[in-house]
């Protein structure tokens, strides 16, 4: 662990889920980067993000490959935003069976790689299982220093 005041990476978890399988996934996420912050998309502070070094954005998937409406007013204000400094990173549950599996994470990727530094994604069947872990820890290790 790093020292007290010595620098490490500043992460921002934010999500959303209206029934809980990202809120897990996100919470699991949360448990093995304890430095990191957690929020619920509307209790973070956008104008806060300059102090970040680091933002990982959370959601589930709606209509057909879609935002649900909280996670498109997110996709929204950050593709306003000066985002270039931050090492980015997008996770989200959806079902293999719908057309366009998990296709909010794939929005998010897109715009994030185009103005941030997207390192990572990630797509999980609907509730995280402990077999996905392997997966996740190797998500997290990218946000670690
Ligand atoms: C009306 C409706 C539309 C959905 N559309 C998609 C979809 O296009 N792609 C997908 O992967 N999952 C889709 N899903 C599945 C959800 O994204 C999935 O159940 C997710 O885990 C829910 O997350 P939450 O529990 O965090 O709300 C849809 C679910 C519902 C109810």
């Amino acid at each position: 662990m790093p020292a007290m005041g010595s620098m490490s990476c500043k992460v921002a978890i934010v999500y959303h889920s209206a029934g809980g399988n990202t809120k897990a996934l996100a919470e699991a996420l949360a448990s093995l980067l304890p430095a990191a912050g957690l929020y619920r998309t509307n209790e973070f502070d956008l104008c806060t993000l300059p102090d970040y070094d680091a933002l990982i954005v959370g959601t589930y998937t709606w209509g057909n490959g879609e935002l649900p409406a909280k996670s498109a007013a997110l996709y929204k204000e950050l593709e306003q935003l000066p985002i270039a400094h931050l090492k980015t990173g997008v996770f989200g549950t959806g079902e293999t069976n719908y057309n366009h599996f998990c296709g909010a994470v794939d929005h998010f990727r897109d715009m994030l790689f185009a103005k941030s530094q997207l390192l990572v994604t990630l797509k999980i069947e609907q509730m995280y299982q402990e077999s996905d872990l392997p997966r996740l820890q190797k998500f997290a290790s990218l946000f670690q220093n």
